[in-house]
């Protein structure tokens, strides 16, 4: 299938599961189910026979060489993600999870994803100041973009019933921290297939909102990510600079998800 991306042509082969940027493989990493082990509802469901299916495949830097200049200027990459719809011991397909380093006055770097195909929830969660846990469930379309705010940990889970492909637009320079929600035996809530969540134990005072996305104002839902970078890279200048989300945009409102 082709993804929504016109200054470069990525084309993802859904039976041979790789992403081809202007025709070209791109190189990927994985992630097993023996990877998970940390961070699962039920992680006795891995066993010898299913620790080495691959869950998720990371297409890091896809198609960025066609216009590393422009990507290279901002410290941005964009990277495309395919996650299996895979019966987790009974969760909906998700990544590790992990939080971003602070980079100014005690915010993080946020980080702008899309749903290229399927359907999503990205949990979002905070630790507030009194040990309080904040979690945003954020249902996500195909076209919708949605901000990873400052300081918010994040797993995309996949709940379409087929293959999620999200991209990503975040500073290259980092090194996200993994380790946080393993020590907490996975993310705040654990969404599992028969139609219900779970709060994990780990975590105490828990509240949890749900949204629809909405794709900031400041983009154009049809437009994809890779696209927008591209044309108006000033448009992404709070992916280094998190103090523009409460600034320039100072409107903008976590709860919401929009300026
Ligand atoms: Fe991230």
């Amino acid at each position: 299938m082709k993804l929504n991306a016109s200054n470069v042509d990525l084309e993802y082969d859904e039976s041979e599961k790789m992403l081809y940027s202007d025709g070209v493989e791109v190189p990927f990493s994985t992630r097993k189910v023996g990877e998970m082990k940390d961070v699962l509802f039920r992680p006795d469901f891995i066993n010898e026979k299913n620790k080495n299916d691959i869950i998720y495949r990371m297409f890091r830097n896809a198609g960025v060489s066609k216009n590393q200049t422009i990507f290279d200027a901002h410290n941005i990459r964009y990277d495309v993600t395919s996650i299996e719809d895979y019966d987790l011991g009974g969760e909906f397909t998700k990544t590790l999870g992990h939080y971003h380093p602070i980079v100014e006055n005690g915010l993080a770097y946020p980080e702008i994803y899309e749903v290229l195909f399927g359907e999503a929830v990205y949990l979002l969660q905070k630790k507030n100041e009194n040990g309080s846990y904040e979690v945003i469930l954020v249902h996500a379309k195909k076209g919708d973009k949605v901000i990873m705010p400052p300081n918010y940990g994040h797993i995309s889970i996949n709940i379409g019933g087929s293959v999620l492909i999200e991209a990503n637009l975040v500073n290259s320079t980092f090194t996200s921290d993994y380790q946080s929600i393993k020590n907490m035996h996975g993310g705040a809530v654990y969404v599992l297939r028969k139609d219900n969540m779970v709060v994990n134990k780990e975590y105490k005072d828990v509240s949890i909102a749900h949204q629809d996305a909405k794709t900031p104002e400041f983009l154009d839902q049809a437009k994809g990510l890779y696209d927008e970078y591209i044309s108006q890279p000033k448009h992404f200048v709070f992916l280094n600079r998190p103090e523009f989300l409460l600034w320039s945009h100072d409107r903008w409102d976590i709860s919401s998800q929009h300026f």
